[in-house]
């Protein structure tokens, strides 16, 4: 079946099985590999992508779902070289050692922002306790998101679509 969704900020028709997850799709037909894929499961988030504007774990969604949606994935996020403010403030809070769930803590934060553009400490571990980090304790993670609210809100947003963000 054809399928067709924006996805960055491009258009794109392609011809997918209808079991097909949208993790997958963006994978393995568009060449998106930042969405990583930990659990199939709904349970470690580092699928998670913005779909329309809400922040969606893509091994739960079919690709057909996503009909004409915008989809953001993490390579979507940097606009003319810079870097979006919660990458920049994960690359200089250190929020990652692995990088497995980085991509999903990215888009997942933004998501956390959006809803809440001065979070506290506890706020932000709340927003992403559906996203699950096996190396770095988290403390680097939160503090990123907490130092890319700084940013104001540019740090909830994405550049392709221009849409507001939730969580
Ligand atoms: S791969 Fe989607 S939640 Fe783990
Ligand atoms: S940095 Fe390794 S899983 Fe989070």
């Amino acid at each position: 079946m054809q399928v067709s969704m924006t996805v960055n900020g491009q258009q794109r028709t392609d011809e997918v099985e209808p079991r097909m997850l949208l993790a997958h799709h963006l994978r393995d037909n568009l060449g998106l590999t930042a969405t990583n894929i930990g659990c199939d499961s709904t349970s470690c988030g580092a699928c998670t992508v913005i779909v329309d504007g809400l922040t969606v774990k893509s091994c739960t969604v079919l690709a057909l779902q996503a009909e004409g949606s915008e989809v953001t994935t993490l390579e979507g996020l940097s606009t003319d070289g810079e870097m979006h403010p919660v990458q920049a403030a994960f690359r200089s809070e250190h929020g990652l050692q692995c990088g497995f769930c980085t991509s999903g803590m990215v888009m997942a934060s933004i998501g956390v922002l959006a809803d809440n553009p001065n979070p506290t400490d506890r706020e932000v571990r709340e927003g992403l306790e559906g996203n699950l980090c096996r190396c770095t304790g988290y403390h680097n993670i939160v503090q990123a998101v907490l130092k890319a609210a700084e940013a104001g809100p540019a740090a909830g947003q994405v550049p392709s679509s221009q849409q507001e963000v939730s969580a």
